[in-house]
């Protein structure tokens, strides 16, 4: 005697009955980078099928987000100038506050969560005030949470915080509660690997470091329990949603934080992984749907509840298709 487990592969029906994992558009986060100036919408040469979008050219974008249903953003903003401290990067006028402000006047349903960094906007490149050759983290802190404070006054419907620095999630929470801004969650990039996956993402944002490393801030891509560390210590400092990031080669990451918190789990489908793919498709080595699916499919399983993809609008697309 043994178990026919084909039994339930018969067919389409019987196997979507017993199938574990679905994708719906409600699950992608869609990465937009937003540039300075007027009538842009370019090609970003290192993800292909996404665009440098200039505040003008916006609604083009939200059309289509809202054509496929996909219903939520990740904002990046490229500021036309850098200094020393980021200071554009919690200027009323900045980039990204003009961009909250932009996309709520087209659409006030779509829900925008903020990346919370300095790199896109420091000369230097690195996520933070830097003292000597390292980021000074509690100088660094009373920034971060300045610019949180700036999304939120622009109407961000949530905060990302993205820089590594220890105490993040805390500054935020009380920055953010002092005035007035009690109901605005807070989702941390919480295990946040030094990866070279974001390769194609630095290109994209003008943010790769002028010297040195993330090393001193980024986790170690060797390490699970540490993950685990900074992961309970967003949580206890008021963390909403924990991020693992990237996804694809941190699946295990992903799966151990579902098991141990109670929190939902985001997950970073990062600009390498997904660069990788557009390449080998073009190239004529993979069908490119089915991988893209399976990729996001395999996130999902591994216990993820959202991800931030730039998949979103073509997956989307795709399961609309089926
Ligand atoms: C900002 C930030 C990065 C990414 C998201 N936010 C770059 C980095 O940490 O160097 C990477 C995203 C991607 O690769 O798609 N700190």
């Amino acid at each position: 005697m043994f178990r026919r487990h084909r039994r339930l592969r018969q067919n389409e029906v019987i196997r979507s009955m017993v199938r574990e994992t679905f994708l719906h558009p409600s699950d992608f986060i869609y990465p937009i980078f937003v540039v300075e100036g007027t009538n842009i919408k370019k090609e970003i040469s290192s993800l292909p099928g996404n665009y440098h979008f200039s505040i003008d050219r916006l609604h083009e974008i939200v059309k289509e987000m809202t054509e496929v249903r996909v219903k939520s953003v990740i904002l990046f903003g490229i500021p036309d100038h850098k200094d020393e401290c980021g200071s554009g990067a919690y200027d009323e006028n900045g980039i990204i506050q003009k961009a909250i402000r932009k996309i709520k006047e087209l659409n006030k349903d779509i829900y925008i969560i903020t990346d919370v960094c300095m790199c896109e906007y420091t000369s230097h490149g690195h996520c933070g005030i830097i003292h000597g050759e390292d980021v000074d983290n509690d100088e660094t802190l009373e920034y971060i949470a300045k610019i949180s404070l700036s999304h939120a006054k622009a109407g961000a419907d949530m905060i990302a915080p993205s820089d590594m620095m220890d105490g993040r999630i805390d500054a935020i929470r009380d920055i953010l509660d002092e005035n007035g801004y009690k109901n605005i969650p807070i989702m941390a990039y919480s295990a946040k690997y030094c990866s070279a996956f974001y390769g194609p993402f630095r290109e994209a944002a003008d943010s790769t470091p002028e010297f040195g490393d993330r090393k001193t801030y980024q986790m170690d891509p060797a390490n699970v329990r540490e993950a685990m560390l900074e992961i309970e210590d967003d949580i206890d400092e008021g963390a909403d949603i924990i991020m693992v990031k990237p996804a694809l080669s941190y699946l295990d990451v992903i799966r151990v934080a579902r098991d141990r918190y109670d929190v939902p789990v985001a997950a970073y489908n990062v600009s390498g992984e997904y660069a990788m793919i557009k390449v080998a498709a073009k190239a004529g080595l993979i069908d490119e749907k089915r991988i893209a699916l399976e990729m996001l499919t395999s996130i999902k399983r591994a216990g993820a509840k959202m991800i931030i993809t730039y998949y979103a609008l073509e997956a989307a697309r795709w399961l609309k298709e089926e």
